[in-house]
């Protein structure tokens, strides 16, 4: 008998408790590699009304500086997820994070972006920073529970529709 497809997983946020049985440690996690990109800009597209181009994530790949660093989330061939930050200046900087709507509400966001946190901690760096759509509720409610703080407001940051951005910040060594 052939195995039943995967079922899209909803989040149980009203009843609390979550019944998916997938956690993050089910997914495969490695860098992104050129192999990934119609995967990747075929999520992309699908969660963003100003998303990334091919010539931009093909930087994030193709990086002898190790400025840009990226990750995918695999669970068997099928992307479930990326996240890309830049460590440049003196902070590092969340650049993009999606997770595919089938994959939502498992952790696997938090998963990600806490990799790139370790991957901020581990370059010695103490500040992380993004900006975040302010109508993006799941995205600001993921970096308020890693414990971002909003420090500031950019009045119509994003060039299509002119919506704010909210600025989020990382204090990696509090009270230094
Ligand atoms: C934002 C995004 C990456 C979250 O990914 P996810 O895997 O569903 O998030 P997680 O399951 O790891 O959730 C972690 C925390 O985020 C918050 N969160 C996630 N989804 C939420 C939602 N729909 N509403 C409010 N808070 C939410 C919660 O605090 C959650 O913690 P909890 O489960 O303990 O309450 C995902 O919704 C996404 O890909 N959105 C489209 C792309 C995007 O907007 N990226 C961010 C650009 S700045």
């Amino acid at each position: 008998m052939a195995q039943a497809p995967e079922k899209p997983r909803r989040p149980d946020r009203a009843g609390g408790k979550r019944r998916s049985p997938l956690r993050p440690a089910d997914f495969t996690v490695r860098p992104m590699a050129p192999g990934d990109l119609d995967a990747v800009l075929a999520v992309e597209r699908r969660c963003f009304r100003d998303p990334w181009s091919r010539q931009s994530f093909a930087a994030e790949i193709d990086d002898p500086d190790r400025v840009h660093w990226s990750r995918v989330a695999l669970r068997g061939q099928r992307l479930a997820g990326y996240v890309v930050a830049w460590f440049s200046l003196d902070r590092a900087h969340l650049a993009n994070v999606a997770v595919t709507p089938m994959y939502r509400g498992l952790g696997l966001g938090r998963h990600l972006v806490e990799l790139a946190i370790g991957e901020a901690r581990d370059r010695g760096w103490r500040w992380v920073g993004l900006e975040v759509r302010a109508s993006n509720d799941a995205a600001v409610g993921l970096y308020r529970r890693l414990g971002f703080r909003c420090t500031s407001r950019r009045r119509g940051y994003y060039r299509e529709d002119r919506e704010d951005a909210l600025v989020f910040t990382l204090d990696l060594k509090p009270g230094t």
